[in-house]
């Protein structure tokens, strides 16, 4: 059963954890009992979701990190597990990207965003490991995707290309770290109304309505949608559950495929 004790005693570590979709899972883990450290780039963003975070009671931190620099990830879960004596969840949920047709993509364009979504994940769960291994409750990875990454993604393609690589990363961490005690899964978020990116990419470029109609539930899904399905992949609800992608997308890609 979940309750506001299912996450209690876990420590939790959130990459781009200031904004959309990572603020609301650091503060729906806080709220479930977990201790949460944000990561992100702008101090100013970071510490206004600090502050968000505390008004609610939640015991949380926050350590300015680009995901795209190893020793700064590294540097910054040491930082957690010193201030919260473990780790026990990692979240990759970090992301750049910007609409731009495959054809006038510059190298340094492609390389920024594998940089941040593709290494920037495996940084995280590299510098993460030897501490899950250590977690009481059994470690746990969770890797924010889209399926966007499987059908392919026309004016994306460094995204699409970031969030496969990352599907796959996860795969194969969840048959070698198996053996750990650590769970290593994604999700697969739909277009999500209330967040930045949809903002930008569909709702100013008037391609919304659009955007909805091809969902099969058509509307877009909230942010909560995706931090209730993180927290499900973190409880003891999910303990069998690894080397998943935890589809939340409104049947986007299902219509996509079979209409
Ligand atoms: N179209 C085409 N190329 C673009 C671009 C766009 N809209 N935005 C950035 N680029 C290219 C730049 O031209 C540069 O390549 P160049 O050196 O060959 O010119 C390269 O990408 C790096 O850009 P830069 O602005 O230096 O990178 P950054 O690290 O400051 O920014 C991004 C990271 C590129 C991901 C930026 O889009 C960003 O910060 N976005 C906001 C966060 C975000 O994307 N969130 C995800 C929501 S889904």
């Amino acid at each position: 059963m979940f309750s506001t004790e299912t996450l209690k005693n876990h420590v939790a570590f959130i990459t781009g954890g200031a904004g959309d979709i990572g603020y609301e899972i650091a503060s729906m883990y806080g709220r479930f009992g977990a201790k949460v450290a944000i990561v992100g780039r702008n101090r100013e963003r970071l510490d206004n979701a600090l502050q968000k975070l505390r008004a609610q009671g939640i015991d949380a931190a926050a350590f300015v990190t680009d995901v795209r620099d190893f020793d700064q990830v590294k540097h910054a879960i040491e930082q957690t597990v010193a201030r919260f004596g473990a780790l026990d969840i990692l979240v990759n949920n970090a992301a750049g990207n910007f609409h731009c047709p495959t054809a006038g993509l510059t190298p340094n364009g492609w390389k920024t965003v594998i940089d941040i979504d593709l290494n920037g994940t495996f940084h995280g769960c590299l510098a993460a490991y030897e501490h899950l291994k250590r977690s009481e409750h059994g470690g746990n990875i969770i890797s924010i995707i889209t399926m966007l990454g499987v059908t392919g993604w026309p004016g994306a393609a460094h995204a699409a290309a970031a969030k496969a690589g990352i599907l796959s990363l996860s795969r194969t961490l969840a048959v070698e770290w198996g053996d750990d005690n650590i769970r290593v899964n994604t999700i697969s978020p739909g277009p999500i109304g209330d967040t930045e990116g949809v903002q930008r990419m569909y709702i100013d470029t008037g391609r919304d309505e659009l955007e909805r109609r091809k969902t099969a539930l058509n509307r877009f899904g909230t942010k909560a949608d995706i931090a209730h399905a993180a927290v499900y992949l973190a409880s003891d609800m999910a303990c069998y559950v690894t080397g998943d992608n935890l589809v939340v997308d409104g049947g986007r890609w299902l219509k996509y495929v079979a209409a």
